[in-house]
């Protein structure tokens, strides 16, 4: 039977791009901003999830993308894979595993994954952009549960690569964009926080909250794939502001906050040395 890799090496090439884009919510415009892109449906890839959400299926494309400020685009060739299988819809925290593996077996040396989140600082508004240095896995769920052998006891101590995070910062301060550095606490959902929960997680040391990244970081971490990640704060968090919380609220600051989100990943990407 064929697997994911084999269907990658076929449609999109035997050489893998050395960088795949998870994107999360809000950040969708970066896959239109790929030109020459080829791409292949979840459905195509075995192992990939399948997804209902907002009648989209998913697709890997491999493109190259211009940054902004640019004429062409860089000879650079990176793999976006548009659409995520959120623990909050089946209660299983696996769901990118096929996916992760996929990309690995192929070639790729780096996951860049992007979210949304909402903020526990003021100094991160809606809209603030936030490199994830750490995370908490509040939820305590490992998506390698099931798995054997020793490569199973992942060392998390860099999950966000050193090396990625420095670039990231020295490109987006090139670029004159404003990128913050923080703690990204994973809490299941689908409901929001209360305000008692976004206390205590300040306590423990979170400044941004969402219901993605990490279960795809430890599957990526355990694929030897070097992890960066991006936070588009889309919401003050449960307390910290007046606002009533909804899908449909955060959606709509994403909206405004995306080209600029997507500048600055572009900018990233074109200069990132693997
Ligand atoms: N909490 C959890 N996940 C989120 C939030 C939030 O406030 N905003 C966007 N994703």
């Amino acid at each position: 039977m064929q697997t994911a890799a084999d269907v990658l090496r076929q449609r999109l090439g035997t050489a893998a791009p050395d960088v795949a884009v998870l994107l999360g919510s809000g950040w969708g415009p970066l896959a239109g901003r790929l030109e020459e892109a080829v791409s292949v449906p979840y459905t195509d890839l075995p192992g990939f999830p399948s997804l209902a959400v907002g009648g989209h299926a998913g697709t890997l494309s491999v493109g190259r993308l211009t940054p902004p400020g640019q004429a062409s685009p860089t000879p650079v060739r990176v793999a976006v894979l548009a659409g995520r299988k959120h623990a909050y819809e089946t209660g299983q925290p696996d769901g990118m595993k096929g996916a992760i593996q996929a990309l690995a077996a192929w070639g790729v040396k780096a996951l860049v994954q992007t979210n949304a989140a909402g903020s526990l600082e003021a100094h991160m508004p809606p809209g603030a952009l936030m490199l994830i240095e750490d995370h908490i896995n509040l939820v305590q769920a490992s998506p390698l549960v099931g798995l054997e052998g020793d490569d199973r006891f992942v060392d998390m101590s860099a999950a966000y690569c050193p090396v990625l995070r420095a670039q990231a910062l020295a490109l987006a301060a090139q670029a004159g964009a404003t990128l913050h550095r923080g703690v990204y606490a994973w809490v299941l959902g689908p409901q929001f926080e209360t305000p008692a929960e976004i206390r205590m997680l300040k306590v423990l040391g979170a400044n941004a909250v969402g219901m993605s990244t990490v279960p795809e970081t430890i599957l990526a971490r355990h694929a030897g794939l070097r992890v960066l990640a991006l936070s588009m704060m889309t919401n003050m968090a449960a307390g910290l502001s007046d606002e009533t919380l909804s899908h449909a609220h955060t959606m709509h600051t994403a909206q405004g906050a995306a080209e600029r989100a997507v500048d600055l990943l572009c900018s990233v990407l074109a200069k990132l040395e693997i």
